[in-house]
C-alpha cells in the first residue's frame, strides 16, 4: 500500500494585503502540492490578509508587535505560534518588520522571503521606482533564504519580466507581482520536494526535478529589426 508523502508545513508571515499568501494558499489547495499552510501570522490585527486566510479555512493569527516590550519578545511569541502548529518552513510574504538576528538564527535555513527585484540588485524599498529611474530593461523577483543582512541570502528562484516603454512604478509592480505569485509556490515546491537544498551561502538545484529555468523567463524573445 502506498501513502501520500507528508506535506511540509508552512507558516506565512504577512503585514498587509496578502496576495502572495493567497497565491501560496491556491497552490497548496492543489492535491499534489508538497506543502500546506499551517498558519498565517500578521504583525497587525488589521492586516487584510488575515481575513482572506480565515475565509479559506486557514488558521490566521495576529501577533501585534506593539503588544510586546521589544522585538525579540514579539518574535518569541511568533515562534511559539509557529511551533505550536508544527511549522517547518516560514515564508515571509510582505512582512514589513525587520527581523532580529535571534529570529533569523532560530529559523536558519527554514526561513524564506520574496522580494520584488532581481537580487542582489535593488535591495530595500521602492524597488520599482528605482529600477525605472535607472532605465533597466528587465526586472523581476527573487525568493531567497533569509540571512542577517536585509534582502540577502541564498537564492532559491528568480523570475524576470520586461520593463515596457511608458511603465510607471505601479504598472511595473503589477507585472512583477503576477510573476511573484507564480514564483513563490514554485520555490516552495522545490524546497519541499528536495529539488532545492540550501548549503551555506548557496542553494543547490537538482535540474532533473527543477527544469532548466527557461519557464521562469517571462521576457519575450527579441524581435528582428
Ligand atoms: C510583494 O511585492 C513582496 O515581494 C514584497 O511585499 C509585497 C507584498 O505583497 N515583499 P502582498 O502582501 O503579498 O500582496
Amino acid at each position: 500500500m502506498t501513502s501520500a508523502a507528508a506535506k511540509r508545513r508552512l507558516g506565512v508571515l504577512i503585514s498587509g494585503r496578502g496576495s502572495n499568501m493567497l497565491a501560496l494558499a491556491a497552490a497548496a489547495a492543489e492535491p499534489g502540492f508538497p506543502a500546506e499552510i499551517a498558519c498565517v501570522i500578521a504583525n497587525k490585527a488589521d492586516a487584510a490578509g488575515l481575513g482572506l486566510a480565515t475565509a479559506r479555512g486557514i488558521p490566521a493569527i495576529a501577533v501585534a508587535h506593539r503588544d510586546y516590550p521589544d522585538k525579540v519578545a514579539f518574535e518569541q511569541a511568533m515562534t511559539a505560534e509557529l511551533e505550536a502548529r508544527g511549522v517547518e518552513l516560514v515564508c515571509l510574504a510582505g512582512f514589513m518588520r525587520l527581523l532580529s538576528p535571534w529570529f533569523i538564527d532560530r529559523w536558519r535555513d527554514r526561513l524564506i522571503n520574496i522580494h520584488p527585484s532581481l537580487l542582489p540588485a535593488y535591495k530595500g524599498l521602492d524597488t520599482h521606482a528605482r529600477a525605472l529611474a535607472d532605465g533597466v530593461r528587465i526586472a523581476g523577483c527573487t525568493v531567497h533564504y533569509v540571512r542577517a543582512e536585509v534582502d540577502t541570502g541564498p537564492i532559491v528562484a528568480q523570475a524576470a519580466v520586461p520593463v515596457l516603454p511608458g511603465d510607471t512604478p505601479d504598472s511595473l509592480a503589477a507585472r512583477i507581482l503576477t510573476a511573484e505569485h507564480r514564483l513563490y509556490s514554485y520555490a516552495v515546491a522545490m524546497i519541499a520536494t528536495g529539488a532545492a537544498v540550501v548549503h551555506g551561502d548557496r542553494v543547490d538545484i537538482d535540474p532533473a526535478r527543477a527544469g532548466d529555468g527557461t519557464a521562469r523567463l517571462f521576457a519575450p524573445a527579441l524581435p528582428a529589426l
